[in-house]
């Protein structure tokens, strides 16, 4: 098979059409502009993309591979999961679905408290066996890279055993692995947020263990002061950072992260005008998590309104247990399309480059020459399908480095 000619060159011909957002991070209007390359062909050398074009006029190749007709977009980027965990959340979702709110859930000690002691008492390899079918599930519908957070553990040995299964399955899947400071503990918080700065995030840190740190910044976790001590010692580590904010109230998260120069802030489903406002006058990725608005009905996050004002828009599928249990980066792109009011276009760099940068990632996310060739061969000739299919997968198969992973 041609997937075995890594070193040499392969052309990809037979695509009906070739789509890709210009590479780099995209805001405002920009996300519309993709190109739509008609009956185009690909270059691939060394797992980086070197050509794209139309197939009249591609260059000569050892190798080529006929994708038969399909359209190509790039492989999609999941800049926000949760896909270590143990247990379930299954009770929590009949109760929620009977009138309690996930918030009141949270404060009586379920929710991700619960999903904290289930995941407190496994192993390692417990974690990368029950992780390994869900990152399966997410790069099957598309994704090329994933984002996993830790934050599911009840002290720190159970957050450094969820890093390490993300390390462990680095050697299965393109994983960025973010340490998540998620509720603080019931008594002596104080204490906790002292020993994530002087201590947590040092180490892990120290170890390589993660290439961001996160904060939930909510009223039921994290207020504004702490998550600023938080993502200040993040910063005195070397660390870039993010933060969960405006998912149940608009706490003032948002304009401090902006204010810091953090890579994205993610949920955003209260957000008004002044956070829509200090995203888009920021360099902060605004990241949308439409499974959420869905499996809690929460609002949306102002997507539309976000754009309009000329912010740079991403999307995730923010798998976890309790408030999105998607597995699907297809899906969560698809979703934003229609609950957050985003055009095709858009939802395709908010799934590509957009979601690179609010990884911190250079080099990938679109199909133009020097990315590496993640890119998805889709089930039909018209790349909208990706944008428009619910329940059944348009992703037909899956490359990443120009090899083709799919199973
Ligand atoms: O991104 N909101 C906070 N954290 C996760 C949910 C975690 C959970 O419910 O287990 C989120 O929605
Ligand atoms: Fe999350």
């Amino acid at each position: 098979m041609s997937e075995v000619h890594t070193e040499a060159d392969i052309l990809f011909t037979g695509i009906s059409q070739l789509v890709s957002p210009p590479p780099g991070l995209q805001r405002g209007a920009a996300m519309r502009a993709i190109n739509v390359i008609p009956e185009a062909a690909m270059l691939v050398r060394g797992g980086v993309v070197a050509w794209v074009g139309p197939a009249r006029s591609a260059p000569a190749a050892a190798h080529i591979h006929d994708l038969g007709g399909a359209a190509v977009v790039p492989g999609l980027i999941d800049p926000h999961t949760h896909a270590v965990w143990a247990g379930d959340r299954l009770s929590d979702f009949e109760a929620r679905v009977s009138g309690v709110a996930y918030e009141d859930i949270l404060a009586r000690g379920g929710g991700i408290r619960r999903t904290m002691q289930a995941t407190a008492a496994a192993s390692t390899a417990d974690l990368v066996r029950l992780a390994r079918p869900r990152l399966l599930a997410l790069q099957a519908s598309g994704a090329t890279t994933t984002e996993v957070k830790s934050g599911y553990g009840l002290d720190f040995a159970a957050e450094l055993r969820m890093l390490e299964a993300v390390r462990t399955l680095q050697s299965e899947f393109a994983l960025v692995p973010t340490l998540l400071i998620h509720v603080p503990p019931t008594s002596g918080r104080a204490e906790y947020v002292r020993a994530v700065c002087e201590e947590l995030i040092p180490q892990v840190a120290a170890a390589g263990l993660a290439a961001a740190v996160d904060v939930f910044c909510e009223a039921e976790a994290f207020n504004v002061a702490e998550t600023r001590t938080i993502l200040e010692a993040a910063r005195r580590a070397g660390l870039p950072f993010k933060l969960h904010a405006d998912q149940f109230q608009t706490l003032g998260g948002t304009e401090l992260a902006c204010d810091l120069g953090a890579l994205s802030v993610d949920h955003l489903e209260v957000s008004g005008p002044t956070q829509i406002a200090a995203l888009a006058a920021s360099q902060t990725v605004a990241t949308l998590l439409p499974g959420v608005t869905l499996h809690l009905g929460l609002p949306a996050a102002p997507g539309r309104r976000l754009i309009d004002a000329g912010a740079a828009v991403a999307v995730g599928t923010d798998l976890n247990p309790g408030s999105s249990p998607v597995y699907s980066t297809q899906l969560a792109l698809a979703l934003a399309v229609r609950l957050n009011g985003l055009t095709p276009a858009e939802a395709l760099s908010a799934c590509t480059v957009n979601a690179a940068s609010a990884l911190g990632l250079q080099g990938r996310g679109a199909l133009a020459p020097g990315q590496r060739a993640d890119f998805l061969v889709l089930n039909s000739s018209d790349w909208r399908d990706v944008a428009y299919t619910l329940g059944i997968s348009p992703v037909g198969s899956v490359y990443r480095g120009g090899l083709n992973i799919s199973i």
